[in-house]
């Protein structure tokens, strides 16, 4: 049987973007689009044009030079916002407007101050609004994580029958468990007339950890489209990760999923985007943090030399890590300490690297991590006593 295709909806330039400090001009949203596109995403998201001049400019700018990728743009169930986006894109090869409006009672009784019937009004002319302007049109129930199934389904097959291709089930506020997610994208698939002429969509926030977990309990349970940031960045908490949600599906080739990702581009993809948004990656981050092919236990060590996959459920090279490291602590062991000197040049007799490792760990207390100058200068030593 054939992977099912999940289609990677990236919103790192929107998402993620409006995280403060995360603002970028307009070359380097560009830049970051054009390694999205190398990195192989279905589709973009590249701004929210009616918020300010400047990102109008950008998802302009990025709508003329990207080709191969859909390009999207976000816009409220406002007819100002949707005609905005639609100028924005103006010369995209293949745009996308993403329009919705709130759909929980908490958001339409607090925020909108509405009642259900016209948020369903609202929602179905921005559709329709959005259709004289681009075929491809994308309906977002905010806070759908919170909103009533029933009504959900209600809101959904309006959307669809307004024309809607993708119809986008936001857990705005991260705050649905992995089985209530996945079950709520099934409710929909079960019970909304149309269904089948639209992909589903994920887009899950972190707010409780789980927006990777939920991203994949609404793909297992039949949605299309995840959406997801690189290095995870996005409101509060943030978004699902992209790196993370691909290797789950590479990984688990039992679930008869897989993306169009290049995998290879992750890390490199990971660092841009770190370094143009200021946002440092936690070293123990999956998949592209520092430490996240790295070992530093003599046990785990000891493993890894002798076999990689001992210690390792992804080769690095495919996500674009140049090799595993062997990080040098007092918590290492002899094994670790000979790897490293015949990686350095030094051939230490078996009796030799008892003195040497003794020395190595009166170092590694002092110093945390032993580096390779303090390495070459330990075996440079001819004197070495013996333990
Ligand atoms: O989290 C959310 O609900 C959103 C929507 C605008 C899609 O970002
Ligand atoms: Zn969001």
């Amino acid at each position: 049987m054939p992977n099912n295709h999940i289609q990677i909806f990236d919103t790192t330039l929107r998402d993620g973007e409006q995280v403060p400090g995360c603002q970028l001009n307009t070359d380097e949203k560009i830049e970051v689009a054009l390694a999205l596109e190398a990195l192989g995403v279905d589709v973009m998201e590249v701004g929210f044009p009616i918020s300010s001049p400047g990102d109008f400019h950008s998802v302009n700018k990025i709508a003329q030079i990207i080709k191969n990728t859909t390009v999207c743009a976000l816009s409220r169930a406002v007819p100002k916002d949707i005609e905005v986006a639609a100028q924005a894109l103006k010369g995209a090869a293949r745009p996308r407007i993403h329009t919705g409006i709130g759909t929980s009672d908490s958001h339409i009784y607090d925020k909108l101050k509405s009642t259900r019937e016209k948020v369903i009004e609202r929602g179905v002319a921005a559709v329709k609004y959005a259709k004289s302007f681009v075929e491809d049109v994308e309906f977002y129930a905010e806070d759908a994580g919170r909103t009533d199934n029933e009504f959900l389904a209600k809101v959904i097959e309006a959307a669809i029958a307004a024309g809607a291709t993708v119809v986008n089930i936001p857990d705005t506020t991260g705050y649905c468990l992995p089985w209530q997610y996945g079950e709520k994208i099934k409710f929909l698939k079960e019970n909304v007339k149309g269904i089948e002429n639209a992909t589903i969509s994920t887009h899950c926030h972190n707010d409780l950890g789980l927006a990777t977990a939920n991203s994949i309990a609404g793909v297992v349970n039949g949605a299309g489209q995840i959406e997801c940031t690189i290095n995870g960045i996005g409101e509060r908490a943030g978004n699902a990760s992209l790196e993370e949600v691909v290797m789950i599906m590479r990984q688990h080739k039992e679930m008869m999923h897989d993306t169009r990702i290049n995998t290879r581009c992750l890390k490199a993809t990971s660092e841009l985007v770190s370094s143009k948004m200021r946002m440092p990656v936690q070293p123990n981050k999956a998949i592209v943090g520092s430490n996240a092919f790295a070992h530093s236990s003599g046990i785990h060590q000891d493993g890894v030399i002798k076999k990689r996959e001992t210690y390792e459920i992804i080769d690095p090279n495919e996500v674009g890590v140049n090799e595993s490291s062997i990080v040098l602590t007092a918590r290492s062991g002899r094994a670790a300490l000979n790897y490293r000197a015949k990686k350095l040049g030094f051939n230490v007799t078996r009796e030799d690297m008892e003195g040497y490792y003794q020395e190595f760990l009166h170092i590694a207390d002092e110093k945390k991590v032993v580096q390779d100058e303090d390495l070459i200068s330990l075996f440079s030593q001819t004197e070495v006593k013996s333990a």
